[in-house]
């Protein structure tokens, strides 16, 4: 008989409650904007937005996260909160009367102008512009899904705009939503620093950013073009309109045609 216990080989892996702590029920701060997650995973968050500039921009309350865990408004003792599809077939489906509930809390504490999402390989592509937009807002309530996702009733009541990080399928909404919250609060005033300016990016004026390059100026045999070197600024700026756009024709010909198109 094999002395192994039971619990070999698992991970005991313990959530750090200083991430969460940035998270807390803190009270609203006037015109800030505000991140609401619906969630049944609220230790997923604040993630990554926990690091870097988004981290140090949440701390100095540039920005506010508040989830909202699903299962607190789970039914019976168990606090179940899916239930088998209507009409057979795999899997579970998050029941409309919860997610009705959770919504209505999150409305509740929500301030201002915030648009509801629901996270969803049906939804619209998000994009740079859709970032603009929530960041323009007063903040927005994000639906995470999971399972085979929601009950269509509780999207229609509320009149919620579905969201796609992309054409594929994750497991769940917790990724994507943090890559859209990353997108938008670094629009908010303050978050970037003047030596981060989200003006050249890609996607911001329709086109994908130029190469960027830095020391050594040899590399691998490789050496930084030379205009860049140059100290010439309007070469260097002609310079990289010229790869951006070259970029974006090779790489993107959807972006590349409504540039043409812009440009009339
Ligand atoms: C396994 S998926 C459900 C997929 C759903 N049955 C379908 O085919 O459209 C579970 C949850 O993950 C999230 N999700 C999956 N892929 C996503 C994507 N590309 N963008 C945004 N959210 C996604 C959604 O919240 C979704 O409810």
């Amino acid at each position: 008989m094999s002395k192994t216990p039971k619990s070999f080989g698992r991970k005991s892996i313990r959530a750090s409650l200083l991430p969460q702590s940035l998270m807390d029920e803190t009270p609203d701060l006037v015109n800030v904007w505000q991140a609401r997650v619906i969630t049944l995973f609220p230790n997923a968050f604040p993630g990554v937005l926990g690091e870097s500039l988004t981290g140090r921009a949440l701390q100095e309350g540039k920005w506010q996260l508040h989830t909202h865990d699903l299962r607190h408004h789970g039914l019976t003792k168990h606090r179940n909160v899916d239930d088998t599809p209507s009409g057979g077939g795999a899997g579970m489906v998050l029941r409309a009367d919860v997610v009705g509930a959770a919504i209505e809390d999150a409305k509740a504490r929500q301030r201002g102008n915030a648009p509801i999402v629901y996270m969803s390989p049906r939804g619209r592509p998000f994009t740079q512009a859709m970032a603009r937009d929530w960041a323009g807002s007063d903040g927005v309530t994000i639906l995470c899904g999971r399972f085979e996702g929601v009950d269509e009733r509780v999207l229609e009541h509320y009149n919620v705009t579905e969201v796609s990080l992309g054409d594929f399928v994750m497991t769940g909404g917790e990724i994507a939503a943090q890559a859209m919250i990353d997108a938008t609060v670094r629009l908010l005033p303050g978050v970037l620093g003047n030596a981060e300016s989200a003006v050249e990016e890609s996607h911001s004026n329709g086109l994908l950013e130029h190469p960027q390059y830095t020391r050594p100026a040899e590399w691998q045999g490789r050496a930084i073009p030379d205009v860049l070197m140059s100290g010439n600024h309007a070469k260097i700026a002609q310079w990289r309109q010229e790869m951006s756009e070259a970029l974006t024709q090779a790489r993107r010909p959807d972006l590349w045609q409504k540039h043409l198109d812009k440009k009339g």
